[in-house]
């Protein structure tokens, strides 16, 4: 297969998407940009929108008429948008990774990937070869004057916020040990304890697990410095993805999975290939006392959670005696067998993410769960500055059908109070990416902007779409001169 040539997909009958453009994304990246302009070919770039919005994502999907065996397992390059006055331009680049610099230099893949990608020559080449490609494509952030490529069975890649250079693994100023893992998905706590802070945790995993819960300031000079860390082992293997915050408590849903290396160690499967839904074991709620709440010091707490497994939390806050906490819970771990081709998933018969809302009570341990919409939906967020509050509006991708699974195809605003919402929809050839929520300096809740990239199956590239977060209503839609592959998280920068 050609480079940047995809593999044609059918599409079934009940469906009401062509295939071929869902796949049509998975291209390999040939382009970047410093500083494009972009123009806006409907509608125009608010004013007010000052900052940029950096994007993470796989870009490298095919080598040598190879392709990778998960787009999880795509290199990852990062897009920043950057707006001020009206206007808005374009840079991308791929991180500049070990690994990606030994695989452009070889014209192949000479790494395996923990999604199932192998190195050519079938088990036995691939065989007791446990090295880990950190491949920097999760997830994107500022802290301090370092731009953090994460991928969270590593440290991050650290690059130029503006020109997206990359500098290399950084241990953030000694922080972090050599490969120490570092998480996706930092969360951002607006100062619920009268300073805003990137909260975020590494996990070292087995049948014991240890979570590092680590604070750093995003404040003035001291951005970028630690200023709070601790440790806490528990028992089994953890798959911690996410987690959520509230002003005195780090939250993790440890799910019930199992995890059989062998199969990995014998060069037939990718790491994350050898997990599965465990039959003997019950998915846990862990609650780590953040150092600067009311119980620092104490030891954490345990809950059992309901069933379901669990990347990627909306938001979490506590209530009287309750921590509740709204989850993405899909009744299995999505994963893909050896034998199956990502291009031609059938997505009726993989789970759907379902948005659930459980509370927690720390006096009587009684944990409820209540299921806040059968939609499916993944990438959800509330705005920024409600982060471990009782937020009342979120925004997140969803199928375009109301039941069963499908691509993300709509923008949903969802009121979390009386399940109201509002729709964007990019069918029947366009499919969405995560919605960040940029706030405006009103006081009210929804008042803001709501950006995704989506990838337009019709002139097979990708658009930044610009929404009006109150009612989504469209605001502009760029066309972008690069083809994005369906990616995955990324932040807003203001300023
Ligand atoms: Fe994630």
């Amino acid at each position: 297969m050609s480079e940047n040539a995809f593999p044609t997909t059918k599409t079934k009958a009940s469906e009401n998407f062509e295939r071929s453009d869902w796949s049509s994304a998975y291209s390999n990246v040939d382009k970047e940009f410093s500083n494009f302009e972009l123009k806006a070919a409907k509608g125009a770039i608010p004013k007010d929108l000052f900052g940029t919005l950096y994007r993470n994502g796989p870009g490298r999907l095919e080598r040598n008429g190879q392709w990778v065996h998960h787009p999880f397992d795509g290199d990852g390059m990062i897009t920043s948008l950057r707006f001020e006055e009206g206007k808005a331009n374009l840079t991308n680049r791929f991180v500049r990774t070990k690994a990606w610099q030994e695989e452009e230099k070889a014209g192949k893949f000479i790494y395996r990937g923990v999604f199932g990608t192998q190195k050519a020559g079938g088990a036995l080449s691939n065989a007791f070869d446990l090295r880990l490609k950190n491949i920097a494509n999760t997830n994107v952030v500022l802290l301090g004057n370092e731009l953090l490529a994460l991928w969270e069975a590593a440290s991050p890649y650290s690059l130029d916020p503006r020109s997206l250079d990359t500098h290399g693994i950084s241990n953030l100023n000694g922080v972090l040990n050599p490969g120490e893992a570092f998480s996706a998905h930092p969360r951002f706590d607006p100062g619920h304890n009268n300073q805003s802070r990137m909260v975020t945790f590494g996990v070292n995993t087995g049948p014991k697990s240890t979570i590092r819960l680590m604070e750093f300031s995003t404040q003035g000079d001291d951005a970028g410095v630690l200023i709070s860390n601790r440790k806490d082992t528990f028992n089994g293997f953890a798959f911690l993805h996410d987690f959520a915050i509230t002003p005195n408590w780090a939250v993790f849903l440890q799910n019930a999975i199992d995890f059989n290396p062998l199969p990995f160690i014998f060069g037939q499967k990718g790491a994350a290939q050898c997990l599965s839904s465990s039959k003997n074991n019950k998915g846990r709620f862990l609650l780590i006392p953040r150092d600067s709440g009311c119980y620092a010091l104490e030891p954490p707490r345990i809950f059992e959670a309901p069933d379901g497994f669990v990347f990627h939390h909306l938001n979490a806050w506590e209530e009287n005696s309750e921590v509740v906490i709204e989850s993405i819970f899909y009744n299995d771990f999505p994963s893909i067998q050896p034998n199956e081709n990502f291009l031609e998933i059938n997505f009726d018969e993989i789970p759907e993410g379902i948005l659930k809302k459980c509370r927690i009570n720390l006096l009587n341990k009684n944990v409820t769960t209540e299921v806040l919409s059968n939609q499916c939906c993944e990438f959800a967020m509330v705005n920024p500055r409600m982060l471990g509050m009782k937020a009342r509006y979120s925004w997140m991708a969803t199928a375009q059908k109301e039941h069963g699974n499908g691509p993300l195809q709509n923008i949903k605003k969802f009121d979390l109070f009386n399940s109201q919402k509002h729709i964007w929809s990019a069918a029947p050839r366009g499919f969405v990416s995560e919605p960040i929520m940029v706030p405006t300096s009103s006081s009210n809740e929804d008042d803001g902007w709501v950006l995704t990239v989506v990838w337009n199956g019709e002139r097979l590239a990708s658009d930044l779409v610009i929404l009006n977060a109150n009612d989504l209503s469209e605001q502009a839609i760029l066309e972008l001169p690069l083809a994005i592959p369906h990616g995955l998280h990324g932040s807003w920068v203001e300023g």
